[in-house]
C-alpha cells in the first residue's frame, strides 16, 4: 500500500472542509464547519469538520475520521480508491503498485458468467417440475399443507427436484451444458464409477436469487441464481440402515456463491428493505416465504449458517436499520447473543424480536396474523438491551453476580462507537444492577480485572477530566503547560486516562500533537470517536490558557479529595493502634492544606462542581 509520507502529503494538500462541502452543505461555525450528518438522519446539525485538524466527526452518531475515511464511507470507495481519487484531485503523483494478473481475471470472469447461465437452466428445470401437473403434484400439495400459496410467491420460483437420480443430469446433457462446471457449483455430483447424479432429490427447491440490477430486471424473469437450497418433505426415502437425510441441503460455496455473504430472499428483500429503510432477519427459508407472502417483504435469512459479518455488511448497503427475529427457543436466544458483536463491529445495534416459546416467524404469523408480527417488530427493543437483560438474568444481582455481569458485558461495551448510545446502555445496566452509573462507567473503562471493592467505592464524576482533554485536543497549544503539571495516572476514568496518555506520549515523542494522525493510530473505535469529538469541542473557551489553569487546579483538587476519601476509608478499617494510622493522619493533614490553598485561588469554574 501507499506510504504514510504519501498519505500525509495528500492530506496536507487538500481541504477536508472544501471536499466534504462538495457532498453536503456546511456552514462555518467558529474554527470549524458544521452540517447535517450524512451518515444518520438528523434535523439539527451535529456533524463537524475541522480544516485545521483535517478531521470530521458527528456528535450524533459517532462517525468520524480523516478525509480518506469520509470518502470511503460516503462514496463507498475502498481505501485505495479514496487515496487515488484524492491524489488526483490534489496533484500528488502516486508510485505504481504492482498490476494484477489480467489473464487469470478474465478466465475467472468467464467461468462465473457460465455458472450463472447454468444455474438459470437448473432453476428453470426445477420450476417446470413444480408446475408439471403430475410430477409436481406432491410438492405442490406439501406447500399447500404449509399454507404457502404458490401464486403469491411466484417471484421465488420454488421448484421441485424429483427422485429419479438423473433427471437434472439428463436435462443438462440435452442442453449441452458443461457438466464439470455443474458439478463444481454443486447441483450434480460425480460418481466414483464415472458419470454424474443429481444432488437434490425429492425436495422442494428454493433458488437463491440475488437482486436483479436496474434495467436488466424483467418482470417475471429469474434474476441471478447463485445457489439452491432443498427441503425434504413427505416421507423421505431412507435406505436400510442409513441416517435419514438432512432437512435442508444447500449448495456448497463456489465461485458465484459464498454462504457467509449471501442471504435467502434478497431478490425481493433488497428493494423492500431500501424502501422501508429496515431489514428483518429471520432464521429459516420458510419464515422468509411466509412473511413475504403476507406482504412483509423486507425479510431475508442466512442459509445453513449462523449470521456472519458478511451478511451484515451485505445488508447494510440497503439499510442500517436491522431487526432480527429469533425463534422462541434456547438456540434462538443463544444465536441472538452471538449476533451482537457482529453488529457492533459493523457499527450498528439492531433491534430484536424474541418470539414466544416454541414459535418461529412462520408459525407466529400463521397463528396470530401479519398485524401482530408488525406490532412485535415496531416495539422491538435493541439487541444490546436484550443481551444486558439476558446476562443479568443469567448471573443474578448479588454482588458476585454483578461483577460477573459487568465482566461479561465489558467487551460489548468496548465495541460501541457512539458514546451517546453507550451511555444509554450504561444507564440501563446501572438500573438493572441497582448501581450508580458512574460505578458502571468506571468498571467498564478499567483495564484491570474487577474486584468487589470497585463496586463499593463510588467514583467522582469525570467532568473535569473531560474538560481537560477537550482543552488539550481542541487547543494543542495548551499541552506544553499541562504536560509538566498533570499526572495522567491520576485520571479516574479509564478512557480519559487512555486518551491523556496518548496525547502526552505523542507530545513527548514529537513535541507536538496532530489530531488527525493521533486518531488514525487508534484502533479502538469508541476511543477514536471520543478523541475526535473532544478535538472538535466548539468555541467553548475564549481563553484556552486561562481555562487550562482553572482546570489544572480543579483536577488537583479533585485528586486530593479522592485521596482524602480513600484515606478516611482506609483509617476506618484499621485498628486504632495500627502504626499506619499516624502516617495516614499526616497525609490527610497535608491534603487538607492543599485543598484549602486551591480553594483560595479564585474563579474556579462552576461547571467542575467540586
Ligand atoms: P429450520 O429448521 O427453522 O427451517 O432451520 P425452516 O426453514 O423454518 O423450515 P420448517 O419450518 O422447519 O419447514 C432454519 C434454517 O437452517 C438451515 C436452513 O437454511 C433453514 O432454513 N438448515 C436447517 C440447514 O441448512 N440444514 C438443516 O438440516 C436444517
Ligand atoms: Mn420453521
Amino acid at each position: 500500500m501507499y506510504s504514510q509520507t504519501i498519505l500525509d502529503e495528500i492530506r496536507d494538500r487538500v481541504s477536508i472542509a472544501a471536499l466534504v462541502g462538495e457532498r453536503i452543505p456546511l456552514k462555518k461555525a467558529g474554527r470549524n464547519f458544521k452540517g447535517n450528518c450524512p451518515f444518520h438522519s438528523e434535523k439539527t446539525p451535529s456533524f463537524m469538520v475541522s480544516d485545521e485538524k483535517q478531521i470530521y466527526h458527528c456528535f450524533g452518531c459517532g462517525e468520524g475520521g480523516n478525509v480518506f475515511n469520509f470518502f470511503m464511507k460516503f462514496d463507498g470507495l475502498t481505501f485505495r480508491e479514496a487515496v487515488e481519487m484524492l491524489a488526483a484531485r490534489s496533484g500528488v503523483q502516486l508510485p505504481k503498485l504492482e498490476t494484477v494478473d489480467k489473464k487469470a481475471d478474465d478466465e475467472a470472469e468467464r467461468k462465473k458468467k457460465w455458472a450463472f447461465r447454468l444455474n438459470k437452466l437448473v432453476a428453470e428445470y426445477f420450476y417446470n417440475n413444480m408446475l408439471d401437473p403430475k410430477k409436481g403434484e406432491a410438492a405442490r400439495n406439501y406447500l399447500k399443507s404449509r399454507d404457502i400459496i404458490f401464486e403469491k410467491i411466484t417471484q421465488h420460483f420454488l421448484g421441485y427436484a424429483d427422485d429419479s437420480w438423473d433427471g437434472l443430469v439428463r436435462y443438462l446433457e440435452s442442453k449441452k451444458a458443461p457438466l464439470d462446471l455443474a458439478a463444481e457449483i454443486g447441483v450434480i455430483k460425480k460418481r466414483e464409477s464415472g458419470g454424474y447424479y443429481d444432488f437434490f432429490r425429492h425436495r422442494v427447491v428454493f433458488p437463491v436469487i440475488t437482486p436483479a440490477l436496474g434495467a436488466a430486471a424483467k418482470p417475471g424473469s429469474i434474476g441471478k441464481v447463485v445457489a439452491f437450497s432443498g427441503r425434504t418433505f413427505g416421507e423421505p426415502k431412507t435406505a436400510e440402515g442409513q441416517e435419514p437425510p438432512a432437512k435442508y441441503l444447500n449448495s456448497p460455496d463456489s465461485p458465484i456463491y459464498h454462504k457467509s455473504y449471501t442471504v435467502y430472499g434478497l431478490n425481493v428483500g433488497a428493494d423492500a428493505a431500501r424502501r422501508a429503510d429496515q431489514v428483518i432477519l429471520v432464521e429459516g427459508n420458510l419464515d422468509v416465504m411466509r412473511l413475504h407472502q403476507e406482504g412483509i417483504e423486507n425479510v431475508v435469512a442466512p442459509l445453513g449458517t449462523a449470521l456472519t459479518s458478511g451478511h451484515v455488511k451485505l445488508l447494510s448497503r440497503y439499510t442500517k436499520n436491522f431487526v432480527v427475529i429469533f425463534d422462541g427457543d434456547d438456540a434462538g436466544y443463544k444465536a441472538a447473543v452471538r449476533a451482537l458483536p457482529l453488529f457492533l463491529e459493523a457499527g450498528f445495534v439492531p433491534r430484536v424480536v424474541a418470539l414466544p416459546k416454541g414459535e418461529d416467524p412462520d408459525s407466529f404469523v400463521k397463528n396470530k396474523g401479519e398485524e401482530a408480527m408488525r406490532g412485535l417488530v415496531a416495539k422491538a427493543g435493541t439487541l444490546f438491551e436484550f443481551v444486558i437483560d439476558d446476562t443479568v438474568r443469567r448471573f443474578g444481582t448479588a454482588t458476585d453476580g454483578k461483577v460477573r455481569v459487568v465482566e461479561e458485558l465489558k467487551p460489548y461495551f468496548a465495541m460501541i462507537r457512539n458514546s451517546v448510545e453507550a451511555s444509554q446502555y450504561r444507564k440501563r445496566l446501572a438500573s438493572k444492577l441497582m448501581l450508580d452509573e458512574s460505578v458502571i462507567s468506571h468498571s467498564l473503562a478499567g483495564k484491570k480485572q474487577l474486584t468487589r471493592e470497585s463496586f463499593v467505592n463510588v467514583v467522582q464524576p469525570n467532568t473535569i477530566e473531560k474538560m481537560l482533554l477537550e482543552l488539550l485536543l481542541a487547543y494543542p497549544e495548551t499541552i506544553g503547560v499541562a504536560r509538566g503539571r498533570i499526572d495522567f495516572e491520576k485520571f479516574t476514568d479509564g478512557s480519559c486516562q487512555a486518551i491523556a496518555k496518548l496525547i502526552f506520549d505523542e507530545f513527548d515523542k514529537s513535541g507536538r500533537v496532530d489530531v488527525a494522525n493521533l486518531a488514525d493510530g487508534i484502533d479502538d473505535a469508541e476511543l477514536k470517536s471520543e478523541v475526535l469529538a473532544l478535538a472538535l469541542a466548539e468555541n467553548k473557551y475564549d481563553d484556552a490558557d486561562g481555562a487550562m489553569e482553572k482546570c489544572i487546579a480543579a483536577f488537583d483538587r479533585m485528586s486530593a479529595k479522592r485521596r482524602l476519601k480513600e484515606l478516611s476509608f482506609a483509617i476506618q478499617q484499621m485498628a486504632s493502634d495500627d502504626d499506619r494510622v499516624s502516617k495516614c493522619m499526616a497525609e490527610i493533614q497535608k491534603l487538607n492544606e492543599e485543598i484549602h490553598n486551591l480553594n483560595k485561588r479564585e474563579n474556579i469554574d462552576e461547571r467542575t462542581g467540586t
